[in-house]
């Protein structure tokens, strides 16, 4: 699908997405002159209530307009969620080329409300059923193919501006589309060493590279935790290394550092977890998965930094060789870990990954994101991930990407109080405090003791934002969470530089 950025000539389909606000009833009468209808019932009959949709037929010869209710909700991310939901609806039924009007909105907001547009279109066509036999009775949808074409309509005076961001918006909606396949994968068709794969794929098409340590150096470089967790199935764990570059790096060229937890699948081990939900641990590979959409995107977009990332990945199993509670470890940095819960993994694999990225390299800001805790859930929900730092101004720029970009994050305390619980009889540490109170927390003071006391390390504990419920699916399902956010943050936090 081609997309265009254009001020006149309009295809013959164009959806006019319309706030709920004063402006209303005068755009709802330029409507209905330009479609030939009567002003009075157009405003009689539409509201602009969220999610509500009037088809508006031409008279004669004329474009046909897709109303689309904003409610009041003006900022971007609200946008790119009414198309992305408008999109997904009407998938089967929209014509090959399609418009988008946004020339009644603030031309300073135009631009973002551009990105937003085109990412909303592109995610709206998101298919899940990635195992599904085609159905060749059903034909594929129109829009979207290789024929289709989407362009949105802005005033010429930020036309440059908007064609600029409607190439991020594209960018970072692919990328999310890929890492969508990814986390909505069965667990059995992305073992450690085939997630590695796609990772290298992905490497290779946008541009950084990839590196993966197999069972000898994993062995080598003494990452114990990861293969302690991972030994406990046939598909021996991986650690997934990725290096981008921009072309013209210079010395000054800022280093990001991020990990991302890579369970491919996570039964708690030997403290196995209940049944009933556990088919939902092949998502907990979310924050592995945002890592790989941020490196494919800050790669597209050329993005002046450069990011080192590594991915421990391994599968959580349970079997006469896995991991036991009560195993005492030992660690990439060095210290004893008492495991007192095999289903507490993550943070062993986050702390040798951590550990390993330290002794590689100095990144300015370090970045973890994880699936990490069922606790982040029953404290923020699915609105927001857990934000951990003790540098005040990463959370606040973290928190302002968030925002600016819907992707919200929202602070937690780390306080050492919240650590004590971690001590050992019998090792340096253990993994789990044995008491089941602010989980997510000790979680992220666990972590804590690998950081080498960074200065501006964060933990983003996506749990609850990387794989929920929406209007896209039956069952809870990827949301694609962290690549627009970590996006977001690298440009702001490269942006003006003294
Ligand atoms: N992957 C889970 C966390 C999780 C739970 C992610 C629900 C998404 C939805 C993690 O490995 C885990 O099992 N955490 C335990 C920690 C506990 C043993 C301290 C949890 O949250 O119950
Ligand atoms: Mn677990
Ligand atoms: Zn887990």
């Amino acid at each position: 699908m081609t997309i265009h950025i254009t001020e006149h000539n309009p295809p013959d389909n164009i959806v006019v997405p319309l706030l709920q606000n004063e402006a209303l009833a005068d755009q709802l009468s330029d409507l209905a002159i330009r479609s030939g209808q009567l002003a009075s019932a157009l405003q009689q009959d539409f509201r602009a209530d969220a999610k509500e949709t009037l088809l508006l037929y031409a008279q004669s010869a004329g474009p046909r307009f897709y109303l689309l209710g904003l409610g009041k909700k003006s900022a971007a991310p609200d946008l790119q969620n009414a198309l992305r939901g408008f999109c997904h609806r009407n998938k089967s039924k929209l014509p090959l080329h399609l418009g988008v009007d946004l020339r009644h909105f603030p031309p300073a907001d135009i631009p973002r409300l551009t990105d937003a547009a085109v990412a909303g279109m592109l995610l709206g066509l998101y298919d899940l059923g990635l195992y599904r036999t085609p159905d060749p009775a059903k034909p594929a949808p129109q829009f979207g193919s290789d024929k289709a074409s989407l362009t949105i309509l802005v005033p010429g005076a930020v036309l440059t501006e908007s064609r600029k961001a409607a190439q991020r918006g594209e960018t970072l909606a692919r990328a999310t589309l890929t890492i969508l396949n990814f986390v909505n994968a069965a667990g059995n068709k992305k073992i450690p060493a085939q997630l590695a794969e796609w990772v290298r794929a992905a490497g290779e098409q946008a541009g950084f590279t990839v590196r993966v340590l197999q069972e000898e150096a994993i062995r080598n470089e003494k990452l114990e935790l990861l293969w302690q967790v991972g030994k406990g199935s046939p598909h021996p764990p991986a650690l997934i290394v990725l290096d981008y570059s921009p072309k013209k790096a210079a010395k000054n060229t800022p280093l990001i550092g991020l990990v991302g937890k890579g369970v491919t699948f996570d039964t708690g081990g030997v403290s196995l977890k209940p049944s009933a939900n556990m088919h939902l641990m092949k998502s907990d590979m979310g924050g592995a998965a945002a890592v790989v959409g941020t490196f494919i995107a800050a790669a597209q977009l050329k993005l002046p930094v450069r990011l080192f990332g590594v991915i421990p990945a391994a599968e959580n199993m349970i079997d006469g060789s896995a991991l036991k509670p009560g195993d005492v470890v030992d660690s990439h940095a060095g210290k004893t870990i008492e495991v007192t819960d095999t289903d507490a993994e993550g943070r062993l694999i986050l702390a040798d990954a951590i550990s390993w990225l330290l002794q590689q390299q100095s990144p300015e800001v370090l970045i973890d994101l994880a699936t990490l805790t069922g606790s982040v859930i029953r404290a923020l929900g699915y609105q927001a991930a857990g934000l951990f730092t003790a540098n005040d101004d990463l959370a606040d720029a973290l928190a302002r990407a968030g925002e600016a970009c819907g992707e919200r994050l929202w602070r937690m305390p780390l306080w050492d109080e919240y650590g004590a619980d971690l001590k050992s009889d019998v090792a340096d540490l253990r993994n789990y405090t044995g008491k089941p109170v602010a989980e997510s927390i000790s979680a992220a003071k666990f972590i804590e003791h690998f950081t080498a006391s960074h200065p501006a390390w964060a933990h983003l504990d996506i749990a609850g934002t990387a794989f929920g419920d929406s209007e896209f699916a039956q069952s809870k399902s990827a949301t694609g969470f962290g690549v627009r956010l970590l996006v977001e943050f690298i440009e702001r936090w490269i942006g003006p530089r003294p």
